[in-house]
């Protein structure tokens, strides 16, 4: 099965609980074409993804082969009681009888990307991460997902992913701190090697930036939002952003910001504002 096309800007359906069928239809309408979720009962209701989907299928809209769709991997430490695997099974047995869940949930028979939703250790990369990591290796083989991804990952897990001989992801996906150069030391890493790097919680970690006056005078000189030049920014740095927004108005501003570009001297203003 081939590499997924990389998307431009992603749909992400944490925290929605009963309203995701009805938000990731409206993402669908507004234009997303690319959705992240996890088989996380936790923070994410994946199976009102899967409503929204065949909503979508039915009325016409989009079919599986628009769409990217990306789901994760989480150890039972992340987990509530509501798992989807046994926990006493071995983690490569987890891992298949994780995304077999998420395939059923998601009514479809494979993803684009499946992604550790994070390492065992906040330090290391273990053992326990090389055994998940070839199972989710082997379902990329047999078809059930098309690539594979790590989340919440330090530049040393990265590295002791290449010192252990250890595959690239194809994609890393981080909380993206302004304050730590946007993730600089990671999205380097990933830059020089082809990986793409997934940014998340773009607006929500960075409120400074947003109201810095930088960024407001940029946003009015372009007659546009702080949130939508800190999405094209992002863009602009080679990462690709995730929204999580709630809002039909802010899902048609973040998709707009696809066609904002920004004056190179605005990008390194913002990219050494605050680290
Ligand atoms: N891998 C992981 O561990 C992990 C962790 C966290 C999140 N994620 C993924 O990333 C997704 C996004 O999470 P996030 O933390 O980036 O965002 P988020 O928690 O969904 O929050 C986005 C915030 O930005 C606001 N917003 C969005 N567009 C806006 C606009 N144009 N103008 C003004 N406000 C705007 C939203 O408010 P409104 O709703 O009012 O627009 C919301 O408060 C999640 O749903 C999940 O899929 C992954």
């Amino acid at each position: 099965m081939s590499s997924p096309p990389t998307p431009s800007f992603l749909y992400g359906t944490a925290w929605k609980e009963g309203r995701t069928a009805a938000l990731v239809e409206l993402a669908l309408r507004t234009g997303f074409r690319a959705i992240d979720t996890a088989n996380q009962r936790r923070h994410y209701f994946e199976a009102g993804v899967g409503d929204a989907l065949s909503s979508a299928y039915e009325a016409g809209l989009v079919t599986r082969a628009d769409l990217f769709l990306q789901t994760k991997f989480t150890y039972a430490r992340g987990q509530d009681h509501r798992l989807p695997y046994d926990p006493a099974a071995s983690f490569s047995t987890q891992v298949a009888q994780s995304l077999a869940s998420s395939l059923d949930h998601l009514h479809c028979d494979y993803v684009d990307s499946f992604v550790l939703h994070g390492p065992a250790s906040n330090y290391d990369w273990t053992e326990y991460d090389a055994e998940v990591w070839e199972a989710m290796r082997k379902q990329r083989a047999n078809g059930r997902t098309r690539a594979i991804g790590v989340s919440n990952v330090s530049l040393s897990h990265l590295e002791q992913m290449v010192a252990a001989g250890t595959e690239n992801p194809a994609f890393v996906q981080n909380r993206c701190y302004a304050s730590l150069g946007w993730d600089r030391e990671v999205r380097h890493f990933c830059r020089e090697r082809g990986i793409v790097y997934q940014g998340f919680s773009l607006l929500t970690a960075n409120v400074d930036v947003l109201h810095h006056a930088l960024v407001r005078s940029l946003a009015t000189s372009l007659n546009t939002t702080a949130p939508q030049i800190i999405f094209a920014f992002s863009r602009a740095i080679g990462i690709l952003p995730l929204t999580g927004t709630s809002s039909a108005e802010h899902m048609k501003q973040d998709l707009a910001s696809l066609d904002l570009s920004l004056p190179p001297e605005a990008i390194s203003g913002i990219e050494s504002l605050a680290g």
